[in-house]
C-alpha cells in the first residue's frame, strides 16, 4: 500500500511518513466507527419529535427531553426565596451522608446545592459538575470561598460525567434529569461512577401536581422516572415526599459481593 510521498521516497524517508500517515488512517476510522455508533444508539433509543417552546425535539422513553436553563437562569437558582420555597435543608437532612463521604452534584449550576453539600461532608469531596463553562467559571469562583477548599468544579459532557470509576458516594441530580439530552448514556455513566452501594439522587418538580408553578416539561412523574431507570444496575431504596414542590428519589448500586 502506498502512503504519502508514493514510490519516490527512500525507503528510510518514506517511514516516518508511512506510520503517520497509517496512525491517522487508523484514528479516523476509529472517530467514524465511535460517531456511527453514538448515531446507532441515539436513533435506537430517542425519537426526533418536533421541539416544543422548552423542549429540544428528542423523545425518550415517550417524553421530550427539555432544554438545558442557561447560565442567565443562575439568578433564578439563587434566588433568595429559594430556600423557603423548596427547603433546600430539608432535602439536605434526607441524605445519607457522612462527613468524609465523595459526592458528585450533577449538574451544579451556580452551586447552591453545592455548598449546601460541602458543608456536609467538611473531610470529604464534591465534585461539581456541569456542561456550562459559564457555570463552571461560577463554581470556580464558588470553590475559592473560605470552608468551600473540598468543592472541584468539573466541566462535564452531555453523554458522560467524566469521573473516576467507582469514585463517588453519592451522587445528586437536582432539577437536572429531566433536561439530559443523552439520559440514558449519562445513567450508565453515573453507575459506573459510583462506589458499589454507592447511591444516586434524582430530585425532580412533580409532574402529577398541576399547581407545582414549574413549565411541565421541567417536571416528571414517579412512573415516568421509574419507567426510565429500570433496567439499569440500581434497586430503587425509597421515594421521599417531604418536599413541597419535588419528588427525591433515592437509588442504589449493588454493593460490594462479600468474598
Ligand atoms: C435547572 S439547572 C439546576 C442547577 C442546580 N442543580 C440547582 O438546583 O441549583 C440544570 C443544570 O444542569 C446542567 N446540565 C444539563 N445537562 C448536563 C449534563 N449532561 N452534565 C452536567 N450538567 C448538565 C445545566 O447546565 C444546568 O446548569
Amino acid at each position: 500500500m502506498r502512503w504519502i510521498g508514493g514510490s519516490t521516497m527512500s525507503n528510510t524517508t518514506a517511514r516516518p511518513a508511512r506510520y503517520f500517515a497509517r496512525a491517522l488512517a487508523i484514528a479516523a476510522l476509529v472517530a467514524a466507527t465511535a460517531a456511527l455508533s453514538a448515531h446507532a444508539r441515539d436513533a435506537g433509543l430517542y425519537r426526533a419529535v418536533p421541539a416544543s417552546p422548552d423542549g429540544i425535539g428528542k423523545q425518550y422513553q415517550g417524553r421530550e427531553i427539555a432544554q438545558v436553563m442557561g447560565y442567565d437562569g443562575a439568578p433564578w437558582l439563587d434566588r433568595p426565596t429559594r430556600d423557603r420555597e423548596e427547603r433546600t435543608d430539608w432535602l439536605v437532612d434526607s441524605l445519607p451522608l457522612d462527613p468524609a463521604m465523595t459526592v458528585a452534584d450533577i449538574g451544579a449550576g451556580s452551586g447552591y446545592l453545592t455548598r449546601r453539600l460541602a458543608a456536609r461532608v467538611p473531610r470529604g469531596r464534591v465534585y461539581a459538575v456541569d456542561v456550562q463553562p459559564e457555570m463552571v467559571a461560577l463554581l470556580e469562583r464558588l470553590a475559592r470561598y473560605p470552608g468551600l477548599s473540598n468543592v472541584t468544579p468539573v466541566l462535564g459532557r452531555e453523554d458522560a460525567v467524566p469521573l473516576p470509576a467507582a469514585s463517588v458516594d453519592l451522587a445528586i441530580l437536582v432539577d437536572v434529569y429531566h433536561e439530559l439530552a443523552y439520559p440514558a448514556e449519562m445513567v450508565d455513566s453515573i453507575v459506573a461512577a459510583l462506589k458499589p452501594g454507592g447511591r444516586l439522587v434524582l430530585v425532580e418538580y412533580r409532574g402529577e401536581d398541576p399547581a407545582v408553578p414549574i413549565k411541565a416539561l421541567h417536571k416528571m412523574t414517579e412512573d415516568q422516572v421509574r419507567r426510565e431507570l429500570q433496567g439499569f444496575p440500581l434497586a430503587w431504596e425509597k421515594s421521599d415526599e417531604r418536599l413541597p414542590w419535588q419528588h427525591i428519589f433515592i437509588l442504589r448500586k449493588a454493593p460490594a459481593r462479600a468474598r
